[in-house]
């Protein structure tokens, strides 16, 4: 989960390096550092902490027309530290290596490299590869690369540089994101596409176990066998500005404004005069003739849509669902039966989880259909047919309005389903797609209650202990609640079904104790006022939120967010909002880092 970027152009490869690394910093941020090769020399320059630290260390320092590769750290093997932060070099310090991934191999391939007299300096798997190269390096950098990765088990997205070819980077692929940015006189190398887009919009994806030469004026591609391989260029149509703050102080608040065009966007992608299309996803007559079971995989958020999905689909389309967290399918000896559809639900695309359970299931023989935000990522392209969200560049660690997308995708296919299967008659269907093209634009009256819930967030920040609760869809929701706000704020939170809260967890409520409630499944509303009257006779505070026109007891709850009405169904689709927004706020009064929370990072491509 670390960010890697190189440079080999005209311009002054420095704020190059740094700029990309500032694009990348979601993905890791405990140390930083980067690998210039300039004047036939090999410099590195390394630091403990956030980017800063080393943007102050390479102040006044230029260097025009050197290639480059940089860093930013998400530790796995030893703490962020200097020894550990990246590049590494191999002992004569004339060959530097960027890594993102994990040497699964790298105590056995260490041990021997030791018994070769190699001395180590830093605890990490990636100065293993430093190492290797140099012992098969012979005069052709490439083929070192190639020799070093032929011998690496586990995962890798590597950026090298040689004072010995000073004109080249060498980058090599597998199981971990790198694309490579097309220029004019210039090419980049990067995890990401928002680390390049300022010099070029032209990416090339390289695939797993393939490396590339990049030099100022060249691209060279070759598989694994070492034949060239052709590669076109995929074009870029978003904008650099979109993954800018534009204004908003963090990225997290602005992302959760974009939230109505990115639902709107990726409803209208798929759905025109009233008619929902994913036949190109193969979601179609004869996909749903022979279908016995849906299966989906995910993690966190995402999986938190995939459990939205299983309530309702189950409900509109009548068929089972299993819902499942990636890390646990992957590893329980998952049952797939002839006619499963899976459904894998991934913002980046390059989740480790994520990709390894869909491998298995469609080792297993499941249809895979994707859901998935970042164009070109390894689950987008091994999957069998794809349905791209429009929530663009998300950068907030904390996901927002790419699981709002996700979730209009998972009504997409519900609805579809039902459609298809005729457990929706037309008029139900057309009934419930207006409501889904409705959302986007009462999202924007959701949008307005920020102002209500900063105001009782800047009341409760100091609370230790949250409990969300719902019932049916709520219920789901609170999990997705939970989850935001332990994530940003550091707060312990828990997710319960209402219903469940005596046969335990009500032991925790005490006086003061917050209780957030969500009361918008119609069907269920008395029951769940019920439980909130529970949480209030043990001295809860309760912050609840309902449909507009909900008749909510006045003495029950000390701050209700009323939102505008639609279908029971489409309930999770505006209430988490709110409780995005409240996850927010509560760390804006904490103080913390809102868009790079401790010990996470955006995309997890390590196990
Ligand atoms: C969301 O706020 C989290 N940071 C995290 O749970 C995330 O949703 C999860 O890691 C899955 O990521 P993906 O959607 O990129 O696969």
């Amino acid at each position: 989960m670390c960010g890697i970027v190189g440079y080999a152009g005209g311009r002054d490869v420095v704020p190059v390096l740094l700029n990309g690394l500032k694009k990348l910093e979601y993905r890791g941020y405990d140390s930083a550092g980067l690998a210039i090769v300039a004047g036939g020399r090999l410099e590195v320059k390394k630091t403990k902490g956030r980017l800063g630290a080393l943007c102050s260390l390479m102040e006044g320092r230029k260097a025009p027309g050197a290639v480059g590769i940089g860093h930013t750290r998400w530790a796995t093997h030893g703490e962020p530290s200097f020894e550990n932060s990246h590049p590494h070099t191999n002992c004569a310090g004339d060959i530097a290596v960027v890594h993102n991934g994990i040497i699964e191999n790298y105590q056995k391939l260490k041990k021997w490299l030791q018994q070769e007299g190699v001395v180590f300096v830093s605890e990490t798997d990636t100065e293993v590869v430093a190492h290797l190269i140099n012992r098969f390096y012979e005069g052709d950098l490439l083929a070192a690369v190639k020799a070093a990765v032929s011998h690496i088990e586990g995962s890798y997205a590597l950026g090298v540089v040689s004072e010995k070819h000073p004109d080249m980077i060498v980058a090599a692929k597998k199981d971990s994101p790198l694309v490579i940015g097309a220029g004019r006189g210039e090419n980049l190398i990067a995890s990401d596409i928002p680390a390049i887009l300022e010099y070029t919009r032209d990416v090339l994806f390289l695939e797993d176990r393939e490396v590339a030469v990049i030099t100022r004026n060249a691209v060279s591609i070759f598989d694994e066998y070492g034949m060239p391989a052709e590669r076109e260029a995929y074009h870029v149509d978003w904008d650099a500005a979109q993954a800018e703050k534009g204004g908003y102080e963090h990225f997290m608040i602005k992302e959760i404004h974009e939230e109505p065009r990115a639902m709107a966007d990726t409803l209208m992608s798929r759905c025109r005069d009233g008619m929902i299309d994913l036949s190109d996803i193969g979601i179609d007559e004869a996909l749903v003739r022979d279908i016995s079971k849906v299966g989906i995989v995910a993690c966190g958020t995402a999986y938190h849509a995939g459990m939205v999905g299983k309530y309702i689909i189950e409900k509109l389309a009548r068929i089972p669902v299993e819902a499942d967290i990636a890390s646990e399918f992957r590893y329980r000896d998952p049952l797939i039966v002839p006619g499963q559809l899976m459904i894998i639900i991934s913002q980046s695309g390059e989740t480790a989880d994520t990709l390894a359970a869909m491998r298995e299931a469609k080792k297993r023989g499941a249809k895979i259909a994707a859901i998935v935000n970042v164009v070109g990522s390894t689950i987008a392209r091994e999957a069998d047919a794809v349905l791209y969200t429009h929530a663009g560049p998300e950068i907030a660690v904390a996901s927002t309005k790419a699981y709002n997308t996700q979730l209009m995708a998972i009504y997409m296919i519900a609805l579809e389903l039902g459609r298809l299967s005729g457990h929706l008659d037309t008029a139900d269907y057309q009934r419930y797609v207006q409501g889904l093209n409705r959302i986007p634009a009462l999202m924007n009256t959701v949008l307005q209650t920020k102002d209500q819930i900063s105001r009782f967030a800047s009341q409760q920040f100091s609370q230790s202990s949250v409990f969300f609760i719902g019932r049916g869809l709520d219920y789901v929701l609170s999990m997705e609640a939970s989850l935001k706000l332990k994530e940003i704020s550091y707060v312990h939170s828990e997710a319960y079904a209402a219903g469940e809260l005596k046969h335990g967890t009500i032991a925790l409520i005490e006086d003061g104790t917050l209780v957030v409630a969500t009361a918008m499944q119609r069907s269920l509303f008395d029951k769940t006022v019920s439980n909130i009257k529970e949480v209030k006779a043990r001295g809860a505070r309760v912050l609840a939120v309902c449909f507009e026109g909900s008749d909510m007891p006045a003495d029950i709850a000390d701050e209700v967010i009323r939102l505008p009405e639609t279908d029971d169904i489409f309930a999770p689709l505006l209430a988490v909002t709110p409780m995005q927004l409240f996850a927010y706020y509560m760390t804006v009064e904490k103080g913390f880092d809102v868009d790079k929370p401790r010990n996470l990072a955006k995309s997890v491509t390590v196990e």
